[in-house]
């Protein structure tokens, strides 16, 4: 893969970070914060706790702010560059030093930092607030597969079935325990070898409705298709099969054809997130999922996540598509 503006990134020394294509992908890039830029930043926003995070939406810039200032201001570009960047559109960032499951209040500090350098964080229905908390265990009771283990949650694009705009997702790993498996699944359509073939069917651009179960808190349905095209001419795509709800025998066989070839291609990215680590990526240009774990009576893994919209970059929607 040739990518000029990308290597131009990389090859760069940056204040307080460090950048560098994932061993797994040249798409997925890693960016690691010295351990003296996170306690740096945490000593600067020491007198904010999480909860006026909650309360007052401008301390997420602030705090944002602080970061980018912590890193010579490079950062920010960087960020808004890197996520519409359809060569790359993914990040996996780990801040030296936040680690343990004790500091969970502090990654969920840094990575609001790092999400309002580009965008903002959408409200969600499921907490109530600008990022979700949840917990995975052996156990499991609820009405969809986001907790559920020993099963793959199959590739999707988040924020299907709400109105809001949703170009990125941020999903940060907060505590791992007897977990063997389980790793993130990334894929970019460049890479699937079935999008010519899905993206020139007519039924790509059939409007469809989406419904979420009750979990979700969202009662209203949304109407639209499967593939969009972005302001470049490229495929964009708003997909998740627990909640796309067919009308008919033909939306429904082409649904199944298309879950089928999303869950058998051979591009997928599986990719370990360490404790502490967050994985960040363009929601209209890669899918994500999540491979099958291995069952454990003392299995706990607890996530994080936020997706909002890029106020710096418009949206990829092209406009005249609604
Ligand atoms: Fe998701």
């Amino acid at each position: 893969m040739s990518n000029v503006a990308t290597a131009d990134f990389v090859n760069h020394k940056y204040q307080g970070f460090s950048l560098a294509p994932a061993a797994l992908s040249e798409r997925l890039l890693e960016l690691r914060f010295d351990a003296q830029t996170v306690s740096a930043f945490l000593a600067a926003t020491a007198e904010w706790p999480i909860q006026a995070l909650e309360y007052k939406s401008f301390l997420r810039f602030r705090v944002g702010q602080i970061l980018n200032d912590l890193c010579g201001q490079a950062l920010q570009p960087l960020l808004i560059n890197t996520l519409v960047d359809r060569d790359t559109g993914a990040l996996l960032i780990t801040p030296e030093g936040l680690d343990k499951v004790e500091q969970a209040e502090d990654m969920v500090k840094f990575t609001t930092a790092v999400a309002h350098l580009f965008g903002r964080s959408n409200y969600d229905a499921m907490s109530g607030q600008y990022y979700a908390r949840f917990v995975v265990q052996n156990q499991d009771n609820s009405d969809s597969y986001l907790r559920q283990a020993h099963r793959v949650m199959e590739l999707h694009n988040d924020g299907t079935f709400v109105e809001q705009d949703t170009d990125y997702v941020l999903m940060l790993k907060i505590d791992e325990q007897n977990m063997e498996g389980g790793n993130s699944l990334l894929l970019h359509l460049d890479d699937w070898e079935h999008l010519a073939r899905f993206y020139a069917d007519p039924m790509a651009r059939r409007v469809m409705r989406w419904a979420a179960p009750p979990s979700k808190n969202t009662t209203k349905d949304v109407y639209h298709a499967v593939f969009d095209t972005d302001r470049g001419g490229q495929p964009i795509m708003a997909y998740i099969d627990q909640f796309v709800q067919p009308k008919n025998y033909e939306e429904g066989v082409w649904l199944a054809d298309l879950s089928e070839a999303l869950e058998t291609s051979t591009r997928k990215l599986s990719v370990p997130v360490p404790t502490g680590s967050f994985l960040l990526i363009n929601n209209h240009f890669w899918l994500h999922g999540r491979d099958k774990f291995i069952a454990h009576e003392g299995l706990r893994r607890e996530l994080m996540r936020q997706r909002g919209y890029f106020t710096h970059a418009k949206t990829l929607k092209n406009p005249n598509q609604g």
